[in-house]
């Protein structure tokens, strides 16, 4: 579809959050048939970060997204959509974008997920641009957020020594300025859905036998999802290089799905690009699936490596099988800088959207706490809402 003219996308805002919790690969070989050699080597990550009680997918995509709304100096109520990318959702239902547009206070904003696995961020983005090019929103909050350990079956060391937990945010705003999100790529093979699964769902019923099994928590074909990954990595960042009318050289910055750095060894070499090009960060993180994309964002962005006007490649693969590339022409420095009295706007609103979400949910409880109280003890249920009937 031809952009609406004169409508661009813009990331004006980037956030990620990552829990406390270092666990390194000495820490797993304590407890699992494995080494931090093998790891290193065969991966190239050292530790990865694992959510604690009490933390879950949506409390750090509520801390990456208040983040990136602060870069971007948007308070929440200025949202119009929020994206949560994630195959590790809180619930079945709700949705986590709920509970996150909810924990923002984003009052106005629609909210969905979108589960592609470790495609999901570049997914997310691609449709928030969409959205806003053609017209429909001017400012989309997008969040990759996994709970990946709590999918683990940490017996299984060809799988648990892989993932990690964590959250990253960008801001997309409307704009009449070119740049922006030039160009996506996305695509589907879900003839190979079983190389990497989750059980968790409708067609299973979690029985305690299936959980002793092992079904309903990660399983993977690693040397497929490898051979596929190198092949798709190389594949997708070409056409949307070409898709934006630009060559493999006008490219400053791959920002790719962190699952390996092998794969980006190989994929590198298949572009014909310097590794150097090719952002990791895995080291510290694992492979945190939707969220890998804006965390190695943010850091690349925190070690200096995208400036204003730069072309950046975010590539994904995963589960699905599923893929996507989008390019982006970077609109800013790694910092953005807003004067003190538009810091204090954003603050007083940004702490105005939470007070007045307080009130909202506290509405809520009373309502609920009513008509409990108006339906007593051996008083059967009418179906009728109030006023009804
Ligand atoms: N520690 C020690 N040994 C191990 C471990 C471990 N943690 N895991 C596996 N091994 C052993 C295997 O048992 C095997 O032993 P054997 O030769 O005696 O049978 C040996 O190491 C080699 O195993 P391979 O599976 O051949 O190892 P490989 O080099 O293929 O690496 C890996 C495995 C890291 C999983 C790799 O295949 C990979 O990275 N695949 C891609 C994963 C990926 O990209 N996922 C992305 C999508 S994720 C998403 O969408 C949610």
């Amino acid at each position: 579809m031809p952009d609406n003219v004169g409508r661009y996308a813009h990331i004006t805002g980037w956030g990620a959050h990552v829990p406390a919790r270092t666990v390194t690969n000495e820490d797993l070989s304590q407890v699992l048939p494995t080494s931090d050699a093998w790891i290193r080597e065969r991966t190239g990550i050292q530790e990865r970060r694992i959510a604690e009680e009490g933390e879950y997918t949506s409390t750090m995509a509520i801390q990456a997204g208040r983040a990136a709304l602060k870069v971007a100096n948007l308070d929440p109520s200025a949202l119009d959509l929020v994206i949560c990318a994630t195959s590790t959702p809180d619930y079945l239902m709700p949705n986590t974008a709920s509970l996150i547009q909810d924990g923002l206070g984003a009052a106005r904003a629609a909210a969905f997920d979108l589960n592609t696995a470790c495609s999901g961020f570049v997914y997310a983005v691609s449709v928030a641009a969409g959205l806003i090019k053609g017209g429909l929103y001017d400012r989309v909050l997008v969040i990759g957020a996994e709970s990946m350990s709590r999918v683990m079956n940490w017996s299984d060391r060809s799988t648990c020594v892989l993932f990690g937990d964590g959250a990253g945010a960008v801001v997309l705003e409307a704009s009449d300025r070119p740049g922006g999100v030039l160009a996506s790529k996305l695509g589907s093979d879900g003839s190979g859905g079983d190389l990497l699964k989750v059980g968790l769902g409708t067609r299973l019923p979690i029985t305690e036998g299936a959980v002793a099994r092992g079904e309903t928590a990660m399983t993977m074909n690693g040397q497929q999802v490898f051979r596929f990954a190198t092949r798709i990595m190389n594949e997708a960042t070409r056409e949307v290089v070409e898709q934006a009318g630009l060559q493999l050289s006008d490219i400053d910055l791959i920002v790719p799905h962190q699952a390996n750095t092998r794969i980006l060894a190989v994929a590198a070499k298949q572009l014909g690009i310097p590794e150097g090009r090719v952002f990791s960060n895995l080291q510290r993180f694992g492979n945190t699936s939707a969220a890998s994309i804006p965390l190695a964002l943010v850091d690349a962005l925190a070690e200096g490596r995208v400036r204003a006007g730069d072309h950046l490649v975010f590539v994904g693969f995963g589960g699905g099988l599923t893929w996507g590339a989008c390019l982006v022409e970077w609109s800013y420095g790694p910092s953005r800088q807003w004067s003190p009295g538009q810091r204090a706007l954003r603050w007083t609103r940004d702490r105005l959207a939470q007070v007045k979400r307080s009130l909202h949910r506290l509405d809520r409880r009373l309502a609920v706490a009513g008509r409990r109280r108006g339906k007593g003890a051996g008083e059967p249920w009418d179906g009728l809402g109030p006023g009804e009937g």
